[in-house]
């Protein structure tokens, strides 16, 4: 979002639609569109800010003590809010990250920030965070994960879980290609729902798992919706991990 001038006005109105609906986490961060992202949607929840669980991310070049607090007041300004619900580091860079964690605690502590997490961390380097003082305050780690792509679930997501740590899943239909897949598909087909809601029905079913799918379009946005309130019985959860089964053995944790 953000990136042209003239969807501007459909991406202000599908995100007022998914406040309007209920759906109150909207993600963003200092990089989609080189900030224009942050002013889309600080034009969206204007007047409607207490409605609204905020997310946005620095860039890990921005991740010193200091830099930390420079970017998110920079991200506050464009949101045009005085807070942020949830401050994630986009992804690990070269800067130490008790620098990192240093500086999104002294935004918390100025309440700027009512939590900070991770994203893109694999199984080591949560251990490296849990291991640095005030690390242990991660919140959340945003990661890859979707019906095709299911890898954390041999130990990152059981130790994020054990650790008190938030999965927030990005990409859940693997930025549409997901939808596209035949045996979805057929099995959304036979179950009454579309391709979306089905993917999305089974990543809410998971514990301890958020989902952000990005949706431009407002039919997308109602599509999406749905998927809250669909229950898959047992009998399909087993189908859907015969068509896309568990992980057999530790994978590396895979980004885009
Ligand atoms: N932390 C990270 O490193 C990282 C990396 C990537 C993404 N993310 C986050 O994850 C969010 C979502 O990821 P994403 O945009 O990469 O991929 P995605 O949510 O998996 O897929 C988005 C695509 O699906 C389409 N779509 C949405 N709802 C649909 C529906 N009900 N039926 C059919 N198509 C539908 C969208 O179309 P329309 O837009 O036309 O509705 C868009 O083309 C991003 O907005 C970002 O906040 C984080």
């Amino acid at each position: 979002m953000g990136e042209r001038a003239r969807d501007r006005a459909g991406e202000i109105a599908a995100l007022r639609l998914g406040l309007d609906l209920g759906i109150t986490l909207i993600d963003t961060a200092e990089m989609y569109a080189d900030g224009e992202a942050e002013k889309v949607v600080g034009e969206a929840i204007a007047g409607r800010r207490d409605q609204v669980f905020l997310v946005s991310k620095v860039y890990p070049h921005h991740g010193s003590r200091r830099g930390v607090v420079a970017a998110c007041e920079r991200s506050l300004a464009r949101l045009d809010t005085d807070r942020l619900d949830l401050y994630l580091l986009h992804w690990r860079g070269d800067i130490a990250l008790s620098e990192t964690v240093a500086g999104f605690e002294n935004l918390r502590k100025a309440g700027r920030i009512r939590a900070w997490g991770v994203s893109n961390f694999d199984r080591g380097d949560m251990e490296e965070l849990l291991a640095l003082p005030s690390g242990a305050h991660c919140a959340a780690n945003q990661v890859l994960y979707h019906l095709d792509c299911r890898g954390i679930e041999w130990d990152l997501e059981p130790f994020c879980r054990s650790h008190g740590v938030a999965i927030i899943a990005y990409s859940p239909f693997d930025e549409g290609r997901l939808l596209r897949d035949r045996r979805l598909a057929a099995l959304a087909e036979r179950e009454g729902v579309t391709a979306a809601q089905l993917a999305l029905a089974w990543l809410l079913a998971r514990r301890n798992v958020a989902a952000i799918p990005k949706a431009s379009g407002t039919a997308h946005v109602h599509d999406n919706r749905r998927a809250a309130s669909i229950e898959l019985s047992p009998a399909l959860r087993a189908e859907i991990d015969r068509l896309f089964p568990p992980p057999k053995r530790a994978s590396a944790l895979k980004m885009i």
